[in-house]
């Protein structure tokens, strides 16, 4: 796929002003000054971070498909600085989070959002510590790595399928066949990490040994984990 890039200084949300675009274009902003992250959190967005929204089609398939097709590609496009992926899509660095990615469908668009920490790691409302790449690429040099990979991830995705990505998502992902804790709207569960589902969601086996399938919630590790 080709992408075309679009550069402001400064937006609200590179999101929001990607709805009005078209399929393959990028949106790129210095600065967010309204940054969303999941769960209806703000995203901080100072300078020097990258803040970039990738148009894409719907492909037919659940959002959540692409949800692993774009951690694959950002995993593979940094993976030179050692990152995990952790369920589904975000990316750590040494066990911090280092991307945030949100996924946001328009009529027949998907709005891949990526945020990723290049100068320095903002302190965010979640539960969770950051970690940035201490500003050793450009913002610019991040945003082609990330777009080159996901071109051949879209490849693979379009030629092979889901399973393709899974597999290559189960390479590089952190917390398998560990106990973990997922944060549900109703309350907290522990169990294993035992796999994932044809469709990505995560197999957690509970303390009495049933499976139960996951497909939305906030993962931790019960010990420190990432590389
Ligand atoms: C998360 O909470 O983990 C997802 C964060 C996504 C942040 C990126 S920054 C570029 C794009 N524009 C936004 O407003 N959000 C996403």
């Amino acid at each position: 796929m080709k992408f075309k890039k679009h550069h402001f200084d400064s937006l609200k949300s590179t999101n929001e002003t990607a709805f009005s675009y078209e399929i393959g274009d990028v949106i790129i902003a210095d600065k967010q000054t309204g940054g969303r992250g999941r769960y209806g959190k703000t995203w901080e967005s100072p300078l020097g971070n990258l803040y970039m929204s990738i148009v894409l089609p719907d492909f037919g398939v659940d959002t959540g498909n692409l949800a692993f097709v774009l951690a694959v590609s950002v995993a593979n496009a940094l993976q030179k600085f050692g990152v995990c992926v952790k369920w589904p899509n975000d990316i750590l660095l040494e066990g911090k989070k280092l991307v945030g990615i949100l996924l946001e469908r328009h009529d027949d668009k998907i709005i891949a959002g990526i945020g990723v920490n290049v100068a320095s790691s903002p302190k965010t409302e979640m539960a969770y510590e950051t970690a940035d790449l201490g500003g050793c690429l450009s913002v610019e040099e991040v945003s082609d790595l990330i777009l080159s990979a996901l071109s051949k991830a879209l490849d693979v995705f379009q030629a092979k399928g889901l399973g393709a990505i899974l597999e290559q998502w189960k390479h590089v992902a952190v917390g398998m066949g560990e106990p973990i804790r997922v944060n549900l709207p109703q309350g907290q569960i522990h169990g294993i990490f035992r796999d994932l589902s044809v469709s990505g969601a995560l197999l957690l086996e509970l303390p009495d040994k049933t499976i139960t399938e996951i497909t939305a919630g906030a993962v931790f590790f019960d010990t420190k984990k990432g590389k």
